[in-house]
Formats: structure tokens, C-alpha cells, sequence
């Protein structure tokens, strides 16, 4: 079978290296894949929002399966367009990619079906914000805004101040556009966050292994929030939490996308907060998280693209799925300046003397005079997997010590 691979991240560069390892693929394509990806599949300059020309390319391909790496192609209805000419999508409908596309959409779905997570209030305008917020008694609060914002829409507010400029930022200013015409008023939840990542046929689901990345740029979680800089997969989870997760997160998310009738067939996202009351849903994502996908396909030994096509053919009950009992690690090597204003176009060094057996997942390179260049924020998800945490930090910093570029940033901490 043909698979048509679309994004260009380390996300879809790891999925493009697991997908390459199935008996059952014939050619891997990506749209618009990257550089790196060039090795592993044929790739299209084609944009991921031009779903005409996707579709001219499924065509011209034969593509038995298209997989859909980022939200903004899912949030446009890649899957809808497709999927009425007959393509097999891996990757949820336009109304089920508002679990993502809307904070609102989101927590109104999780409250109608009885899906733990923090109390909320979705608020419509700036005036009524902040009569809110005036009546507001408990610090920290979270503000969201409603839309898509490449991570950036999510502000935890310690007094009134704060929460009052997030608003002015979010609804007036419009930072992130039409994303802050709404915001959701949160409470603010603590513990240890993880990553919950199954797939799902629109009937039912297979849990991944569970991985935890690390949001914040700096070790000890200091410095701004970014897209990742790190992920460490599995993680530790009590049997109570995992029963609450499967049974009233993802069970009840499957009972309620049939029952509110969602075409749903990919990966649901849960970005969990182990909280002393359980485990409860900070937000939902609709695809693979990057960078938690780095750290989790290496650890997946079955055949990925059939658990996929077992999704797009509704026939995902009954699959199991065959993990490596090893702790994989992936360290996010980040340009000089991210996460505001990332440096370009920097010579990467180093990378023939990666060993043996790590591997390096490019998120934004480009090639230059025959050597990669960085070309994003993000630049490699430098990965390697060990018999426990100990071993797999270990590999995985051994060979980020091989590799440098001008005003590379990387944290020391992934894992601990
Ligand atoms: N690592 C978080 C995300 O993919 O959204």
C-alpha cells in the first residue's frame, strides 16, 4: 500500500521511520516532508492546505492511506475532502479536530461526558471577561484562548493584573487573532503533567504508551513555554490512574464522539494532570504530539501503518499493540533565540558521529552545500532508548554531545 505521509516536523519524520518499517507498505510520499525525510520517502512541494492538489496527488500516486501529521490541515477538513472522494484518511473529521481547533468546543464536550478536568467558564467578550475576573477570588487562574495558537495560547495568571492583560491580549489586542475572540477562564490544576496519546477507529481504542515532554525552555521548568524540548516515554502510572484513564478518559471520549456523532478516526491527545484527586484533562489534542512521537515509535515493535489502516477501516477492535519494554528519551536541540525569534541558516556539525543506534529526528534543518543547516526553531529530536531512564538518558545525551550548531539550546533534564 502507498501511503501519503503529510507535515514536515520531527513528529512526521519519526512517523515516516516507523511507517518505512511495515511489510505493507509499497511507497512512502510525504507533502510536504522536509529534507531529512527525503531518505525515507518521495516528497511533494505541495502545501498542506491546497486539498485539491493533495488529492491530484493521491491519485497520481495511488495512495492506499493518507496520514495527518499537524492540526491546521485537520482543523481545515483535510479528512472530510478527502474522504468524500473515497481517499482513507488517518486523522480525525473537521468537527472532531475542534477538540482541538476550540478550548470551548473542548470542555463542553468533556463536561457533557462526564470527562474529569478543571472547572471552567467560557467567556464571549472582553466586558464580560473581566466582570469575571473582578469576581474571580482564587490565584492562579488559566486563560485560554479559544483557538489555535501554536501553544501559546494557554497563560497561567498568578493575581487580577495578569489575568486582566492576558484578556486585553487574547480579546483586544488580538495576538493570535480570531483564535482570542473567545477565552475559557480555567482552574488552575497542579501535579505531574503526561501525554496520553491512543488511536482511535470512531468505535473504539488502543492506548500508546504513555510519554511526558517538557514544555518550558530551561531546566527545572524555567524560561518561556515552547512546542517541547524534550520527552522521555514510558511513564510510571499507578493501576488506579490507569483504570480512571481508560475508563473515564478515553472510553467515555469514545462513548461520547459516537453518541454526539463524530467521525473520529486517529489519534485523541490527552494532556493529563495527575492531580491529588486523579488524573483530569488539561486538553485534547487530534494528532501525534511531537515531541512525544519521537520517543514513543521507537518503542512500538509491531506494524504501525497496520494499526492505522485498522483505524481507517473502522476494524481497530481486538488489535493489540507490541511494545519494547525499553525507556526511550528525546532531547530537543533548539536554535539560538527560540522560542521568540529562532535563528537560521547555522552549519549543524556533528552529525556522522551520532552513534550507532540513537537516532536524530529533524524538525527544522535544510541542506546547504551538502550539510544540513538549521531552518526552524526546533531543529533535531536527538533520541536514543536504554533497559530503564538511567540508560536512555545516557545514550541520548551522549550523542547530543556530537552534535552542535551556533546558539544550540538544549535541557539537560529530559527524563528526570
Ligand atoms: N508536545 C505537545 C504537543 O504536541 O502539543
Amino acid at each position: 500500500m502507498n501511503v501519503l505521509l503529510i507535515g514536515s516536523g520531527g513528529r512526521e519524520h519519526a512517523l515516516a521511520w516507523k511507517l518505512r518499517q511495515s511489510p505493507q507498505l509499497g511507497k512512502l510520499h510525504a507533502i510536504p516532508g522536509s529534507a531529512a525525510m527525503k531518505s525515507l520517502a518521495e516528497c511533494h512541494a505541495i502545501a498542506v492546505d491546497d486539498f485539491e492538489k493533495i488529492y491530484a496527488c493521491c491519485l497520481a500516486k495511488k495512495i492506499g492511506l493518507v496520514v495527518v501529521g499537524p492540526e491546521a490541515p485537520l482543523a481545515g477538513g483535510i479528512s472530510d475532502f478527502l474522504g468524500a472522494k473515497g481517499i482513507k484518511v488517518f486523522g480525525p473529521s473537521q468537527k472532531g479536530a475542534m477538540l482541538e481547533a476550540s478550548k470551548q468546543f473542548a470542555k463542553e464536550f468533556m463536561d457533557r461526558n462526564s470527562i474529569p478536568t478543571a472547572a471552567f467558564t467560557a467567556l464571549y467578550d472582553a466586558a464580560f471577561a473581566r466582570e469575571k475576573i473582578k469576581a474571580n477570588q482564587k490565584y492562579p487562574v488559566v486563560i485560554k484562548a479559544d483557538g489555535l495558537a501554536a501553544g501559546k495560547g494557554v497563560r497561567i495568571c498568578a493575581d487580577e493584573g495578569e489575568a486582566l492583560e492576558a484578556v486585553a491580549d487574547f480579546m483586544e489586542r488580538r495576538i493570535f487573532g480570531g483564535s482570542g475572540s473567545k477565552v475559557v477562564l480555567e482552574e488552575f490544576l497542579t501535579g505531574r503533567e503526561a501525554s496520553v496519546l491512543a488511536l482511535v477507529d470512531g468505535n473504539s481504542f488502543l492506548l500508546l504508551p504513555v510519554a511526558r515532554d517538557h514544555k518550558r525552555l530551561q531546566d527545572g521548568d524555567a524560561g518561556p513555554n515552547t512546542g517541547g524540548m524534550g520527552a522521555v516515554c514510558p511513564v510510571e502510572i499507578s493501576a488506579p490512574d490507569l483504570e480512571i484513564i481508560k475508563k473515564e478518559i478515553l472510553q467515555r471520549f469514545v462513548d461520547g464522539i459516537k453518541k454526539e456523532r463524530i467521525p473520529f478516526c486517529g489519534v485523541i491527545f490527552a494532556g493529563l494532570m495527575f492531580t491529588p484527586g486523579g488524573p483530569k484533562v488539561l486538553e485534547f489534542n487530534v494528532r501525534f504530539g511531537d515531541p512525544e512521537t519521537q520517543s514513543i515509535m521507537p518503542l512500538i515493535k509491531g506494524d504501525l501503518l497496520a494499526l492505522l489502516k485498522a483505524c481507517a477501516d473502522g476494524k481497530l477492535a481486538g488489535k493489540e499493540l507490541e511494545t519494547s519494554a525499553q525507556t526511550c528519551v528525546s532531547v530537543v536541540l533548539a536554535a539560538g533565540g527560540y522560542p521568540e525569534a529562532p535563528e537560521k541558516g547555522k552549519e549543524i556539525t556533528g552529525l556522522y558521529k551520532v552513534p550507532a543506534g540513537s537516532l536524530v529526528f529533524h524538525s527544522g534543518t535544510a541542506i546547504k552545500d551538502d550539510g544540513y543547516i538549521t531552518s526552524g526553531g526546533r531543529v533535531l529530536s536527538v533520541t536514543a532508548a536504554g533497559a530503564n531512564l538511567e540508560e536512555a538518558r545516557k545514550k541520548a545525551y551522549a550523542a547530543v554531545s556530537k552534535v552542535s550548531f551556533e546558539g544550540m539550546q538544549y535541557r539537560k533534564d529530559i527524563g528526570v
